[in-house]
């Protein structure tokens, strides 16, 4: 057992209602680093100031530190002042105001966590949050104590660009030849969002003139070897820069902002303020080494952690039950970035499918918790779906009801009220209600109680009178227990439309469903109608509904809210994949047959490309999961592919002349128009390749294409579906050009959910690979990840559970928040058959039964008794 892992007994909870201010103000912090990969010297000096009555002990908190000096004033602290129990540090009897320094070692080197101070391929970098400062120096490692940092950093030659956040403000040999460094940054902030980099970094640098006219330097700093992929992620900053202004009327604050890219990081990316440490694969692109997703993501994200330099750093949490507070508005925030900047239909579509297949399967599992949690036991286990996607979606529901101009009055009165504070979910809504005058008490359950509800919606339409009713009545989430459930305040936006022409017979409407029950009534309605709710998904509830074929295939034509069009289509992919599981010989619905073959026939007609793609695919097994459980995984696997195969038909010859129409000529451009018709293209060609040999095309494009997206295509549909020979050569192709470590994990990931070829066996043999390394996440999310979440046939046998178990056991010791996310798809047995079942809590249990971090720990406990 290493020091980073906890004993199973008695796990120790946080919980909300114990919350207290902290008694002291840390006036400011100068932290000294004398960085060295197994001995970094840390050195602090503190202005500490009581500013609450009373004889309250000064509480740190510090792991793995080795401590070498305290001291109060210039005197060593004596040994019966100072208790350390656990992470927690009590200095005992100090002044009202005081000088504290702390000098402590850490080894860098040592630290596989990736929290704290670290080492990726030689440079140092850190990661603090939520709690890794701790891992640096005793500090009151908490969001709510906000001081003004200064960073002097001092290093031999090997490390010549050294940073940290703020602005520069020296640089000097000292006598003994190593170079010092020093950073002070102006605005007080949490010690989680403290960052420092140091390493043989080589950057590129480009200017933002902010709407009051100051010129910031910006800077994206990575390994010398990546600097030709760096562009994008500029571009997408200063893209992000203006949006923030005028969306939001934000202006970033210091002069100057920083990214730096480092190969292995826990998660996408961290907001440090003035200086954001990026997970390489979420910064570095170029059209030769990045898919278009993997530049759509790098936008959304390098937007994501620069919004947060408001939503998040200049107003930020009280605690961590508050993360939402800044990661769902700034989630919200970026989503709709993207969908300003790329096409809003489609970004909408992506992030309902999203939340659908992840958010709502974790909010019915063992894990599932509110928005604003009330109690946990290791914080890194709350950067959840829930907190994130669920998190925006309630944002959302506020836009929705407020209206674009008085959101905005609400967020100017947000950031301008509480700026330079630590502030609840509360003070956030307050705002909200304040600029509109609108009761929020009940719209607050949203944030307190887990689960998804549920609405069922029920149509009358009376010929005679002319009259439509739509009932609807809210369900508690299928977790809560009947009692604990209240009902929500569900923003229901609806439209009416003539199932016969798509004519509107009620414009669009927002309805908003504050009781258990509620009905709509609309005149005149003559013709037959077919009603679109929950438009855009107006709420992040599961609408229980009993449609008929011919309402589904009027909505998949005609309805002009795009997340419904495609959700009309997804429903009569689950009707099918339904009926296949009882009649594997069953025909398609003809009606279905027929809407398939109107929607591919005439290209030309095609106004929104990236729509139809995201309309033609299938929905994941995630969702056939949660609509058809208890399930068994491999017939649903079955079922899809026989869909799959039975559109591919209906469609025969026209998916060729759709995949030429809607190729793309000329050079490569990332833009929305361009990436979805290679999107359409690519799936018109997936198709194709069900119908008819398509090895020489697949060849030939894998030779011609001028971009990652269709070369990865060629390989991937090859590895599916092309003849074995030609399936193996392009797998070898490509990974013998994957130069850069994201075109690697490209390869990995295919390579370790292709149904045809990874067994177990296989699985194991990619971790052997001289590439794979169990220490980079980005690595074992590739391989593992993949597989677990993406490799249906191989992952649900009892070997493929095994294989997850002790792989997660395995990571355990060098990464516990790696390891506790990995687990989760063994979580996830209560929507799988009890065979499946059984298997699942049989490996839980094993691993419960063994010595875990604390993160594992929570996870396995809460999944298996
Ligand atoms: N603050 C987080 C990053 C973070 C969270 C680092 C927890 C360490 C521990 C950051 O702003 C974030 O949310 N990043 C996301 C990407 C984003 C686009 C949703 C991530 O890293 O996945
Ligand atoms: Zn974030």
């Amino acid at each position: 057992m290493t020091d980073s892992r906890t004993m199973n007994s008695a796990p120790s909870i946080t919980r909300l209602v114990d919350y207290e201010a902290f008694p002291f103000a840390i006036d400011s912090v100068d932290l000294t680093f004398a960085l060295d990969p197994t001995r970094t010297r840390v050195t602090q000096s503190s202005v500490v100031r009581r500013i609450m009555k009373g004889q309250h002990a000064l509480e740190l908190n510090g792991k793995n530190l080795n401590r070498i000096s305290i001291k109060v004033d210039g005197a060593e602290i004596e040994a019966d002042r100072l208790v350390e129990i656990d992470e927690t540090l009590m200095i005992r009897q100090v002044p009202d105001e005081f000088h504290l320094e702390i000098e402590t070692e850490i080894n860098p080197e040592a630290n596989t966590a990736l929290e704290g101070l670290y080492l990726s391929n030689g440079m140092f970098c850190t990661q603090c949050e939520a709690e890794g400062f701790r891992r640096i120096t005793y500090y009151p490692d908490r969001p709510d104590v906000m001081s003004i940092f200064t960073t002097r950093i001092i290093s031999d030659a090997s490390h010549p660009v050294l940073l940290s956040n703020g602005n520069p403000v020296s640089d000097q040999l000292l006598p003994d030849g190593r170079r010092e460094v020093v950073w002070r940054d102006p605005f007080p902030k949490p010690c989680y969002l403290f960052a420092l980099v140091g390493g043989d970094l080589a950057v590129k640098h480009d200017e933002f003139v902010t709407m009051s006219g100051r010129c910031i330097d910006l800077r994206i700093y990575v390994e010398p070897k990546d600097l030709d992929r760096v562009d994008y992620a500029l571009q997408s900053l200063k893209r992000a820069m203006a949006w923030d202004e005028r969306v939001y009327g934000r202006e970033y604050d210091l002069d100057i902002f920083m990214i730096v890219a480092v190969s292995h990081f826990n998660m996408g990316a961290m907001e440090n303020k003035g200086l954001n440490i990026f997970n390489s694969s979420c910064v570095l692109a170029n059209a030769a080494a990045a898919t278009d997703q993997a530049f759509q993501r790098i936008e959304a994200i390098v937007a994501h952690e620069y919004f947060h330099n408001w939503s998040g750093n200049r107003v930020t949490c009280r605690d961590w039950f508050q993360l939402s507070l800044k990661e769902g508005l700034t989630v919200f925030r970026d989503s709709e970035f993207s969908a300003d900047t790329n096409s809003r239909a489609v970004k909408r579509i992506q992030d309902v499918n999203f939340l659908r297949s992840a958010q709502f399967t974790e909010d019915s599992g063992p894990t599932a918790h509110p928005v604003q949690p009330s109690e946990y036991q290791e914080i890194s286990n709350f950067y959840t779906l829930t907190i994130y996607e669920k998190g925006a979606e309630v944002v959302r529901m506020i836009h929705t009801l407020l209206g674009a101009e008085l959101f905005r009055k609400g967020s100017d009165l947000y950031f301008d009220r509480h700026d330079g504070q630590a502030v609840t979910i509360n003070e956030f809504v307050d705002a909200m209600g304040e600029v509109s005058g609108r009761d929020f008490s009940q719209f607050m359950r949203w944030y307190q109680q887990p689960g998804t509800p549920r609405v069922r919606v029920d149509i009358e339409h009376d010929q005679n009178t002319e009259t439509l009713t739509i009932q609807l009545a809210q369900k508690s989430p299928v977790i809560a227990r009947e009692d604990s459930h209240k009902p929500y305040a569900i923003p229901v936006r609806y439209q009416v439309i003539d199932q016969q022409t798509g004519d509107v017979l009620v414009p669009e409407t927002l309805f908003e469903l504050t009781e258990e029950v509620a009905s709509i009534t609309c005149a005149g309605v003559s013709a037959r109608p077919v009603v679109s709710i929950l438009r855009g998904l107006s709420a992040p509830v599961k609408l229980e509904m009993d449609r008929q074929t011919s309402d589904l295939v009027a909505l998949a034509r005609f309805d002009d809210d795009g997340v419904n069009r495609w959700d009309a289509i997804q429903e009569l992919y689950m009707h099918a994949i339904q009926e296949f599981l009882e009649t594997p010989e069953a025909n398609l619905d003809a009606s279905l047959q027929q809407l398939i073959c109107d929607l591919i026939r005439d290209p030309s007609s095609i106004s929104d490309p990236a729509c139809l793609s995201e309309m033609l695919t299938l929905p994941q097994d995630n969702i056939l999961w949660d609509a058809l459980q208890p399930t068994d995984p491999q017939k649903i696997l079955e079922a899809r592919k026989r869909l799959r195969q039975r559109i591919a038909l209906a469609g025969s010859s026209m998916w060729r002349t759709l995949f030429e129409a809607m190729r793309v000529a000329g050079p490569y451009q990332p833009s929305a128009d361009a990436i979805g018709r290679r999107s359409l293209a690519i799936t018109a060609l997936g198709y194709m390749a069900k119908v008819e040999s398509i090895d020489h095309l697949i060849l030939d494009i894998e030779a011609n294409a001028s971009n990652l997206t269709e070369r990865y295509a060629a390989y991937r549909i090859a590895r599916s579906d092309a003849s074995e020979s030609v399936s193996l050569e392009l797998s070898q192709r490509f990974i013998d050009r994957a130069e850069t470590d994201e075109v690697l994990d490209l390869w990995l990931s295919t390579e370790a959910v292709n149904e045809n070829t990874a067994t177990v066996d296989r699985i194991k043999e990619l971790t052997s690979h001289p590439r794979f390394a169990w220490t980079n996440p980005n690595r074992v999310r590739s391989v593992l990840g993949a597989f677990a979440n993406r490799n249906v046939k191989a992952f649900h046998t009892p070997d493929g559970y095994r294989l997850l178990a002790d792989s997660v056991l395995k990571l355990d010791a060098m990464n516990p928040q790696i390891a506790s996310r990995l687990v989760m798809p063994l979580c996830q047995w209560g929507r799988f058959e009890s065979t499946f079942q059984e298997q699942m809590k049989a490996e839980l249990r094993r691993m419960a039964a063994k010595d875990l971090s604390k993160d594992l720990y929570e996870i396995v406990s809460k999944s298996v008794d």
